[in-house]
């Protein structure tokens, strides 16, 4: 019997993204199911009941739906972060997840400077902004997005600095980037701090008073990893009281309101999580994803496994 993926996606793929990702697995002899856009979770757990693997974004694959499935081997999160998945339901029921790590860090890294840009042009309202030339930024993290970050940085004549507590210094240097030694250096000395750590226990909640309170009279704080890693009471009190205080942020944080009410030209937030959503970074991820599950099925390779 050939083997079955669903491709589920609240948050659909490019057309090019599908095409590619079916002929891989047609050419694998397997099937190929589109879940795409679906709106209610029963659609999810109806539609993963009998398939073999799935490819899935920032879906929640909960318990619940894992539970759902009857022959599922392994899962594939297209893309960096799999916070939105339930691993330790998934290793009970002895499935594999992997990621694609990589694979779409630079449609995030560029959206970066767009909510900068945005953000330093006063939303291209008429009023004066400023530069970025010659301006520092703070990468908080240093992974693939963090790397592909200050690569561009540096284009833009921007001073780089890093911290990642799982990075060392030597890796940071050699890019060309100062790393720092804890993270608070980045928040006191930086114009704009950028953040890209995962969602873990550790993280969320984690950029809290403690780090935004050191930062500039007219710092800039970046989110294109996780809403959830800010502390919101933190980030409202930043807002009330340094007048200078900027925040974009790649998704809207849960106090958009009272944000909005009062801080106008001071934030921009996208709606919907965006940073990944390029026809690149679809292709890029969504056949990396299709090739992953090959790989399992037909070579028993679980080289991005991460539970
Ligand atoms: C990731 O973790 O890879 C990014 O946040 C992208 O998420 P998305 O697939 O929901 O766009």
């Amino acid at each position: 019997m050939s083997k079955k993926v669903l491709v589920a996606t609240e948050k659909p793929f490019a057309k090019m993204a599908v095409d590619g990702i079916r002929q891989i697995l047609t050419e694998a002899g397997y099937e190929i199911i589109l879940l795409e856009n679906y709106k209610d979770k029963a659609d999810l757990l109806k539609a993963a009941e009998n398939v073999d693997a799935i490819i899935f974004r920032s879906d929640l694959i909960t318990a619940e739906v894992i539970g759902a499935t009857k022959n599922l081997k392994i899962a594939v999160r297209a893309g960096a972060g799999y916070d939105n998945v339930d691993l330790k339901a998934a290793t009970e029921k002895g499935v594999v997840i992997m990621n694609t790590p990589g694979q779409n860090s630079n449609a995030v890294a560029e959206l970066v400077f767009g909510l900068m840009l945005n953000l330093a042009r006063r939303g291209y309202t008429g009023k004066s902004g400023t530069e970025l030339l010659g301006k520092s930024i703070g990468l908080h993290g240093y992974g693939a997005v963090g790397r592909r970050v200050a690569s561009i940085a540096k284009g833009f004549g921007m001073d780089v600095y890093a911290f990642d507590p799982f990075v060392k210094a030597e890796i940071v240097k050699a890019d060309g980037v100062k790393p720092v030694d804890n993270a608070e250096d980045l928040y006191k000395s930086c114009d704009y701090v950028s953040l890209h750590m995962p969602k873990t226990k550790e993280t969320a909640g984690s950029i809290n008073w403690s780090k935004l309170s050191l930062m500039k009279k007219d710092g800039v704080l970046i989110n294109t990893a996780r809403a959830e890693v800010i502390d919101e009471p933190s980030l409202l009190k930043m807002f009330e009281e340094r007048s200078g205080f900027m925040y974009g942020s790649d998704v809207e944080p849960a106090c958009k309101e009272a944000i909005a009410a009062k801080f106008s030209g001071r934030y921009f937030f996208t709606q919907k999580k965006m940073g990944a959503q390029t026809e690149e970074a679809n292709i890029n991820a969504g056949l990396a994803a299709a090739r992953q599950i090959v790989a399992f099925f037909e070579k028993g390779d679980v080289r991005f496994k991460v539970n």
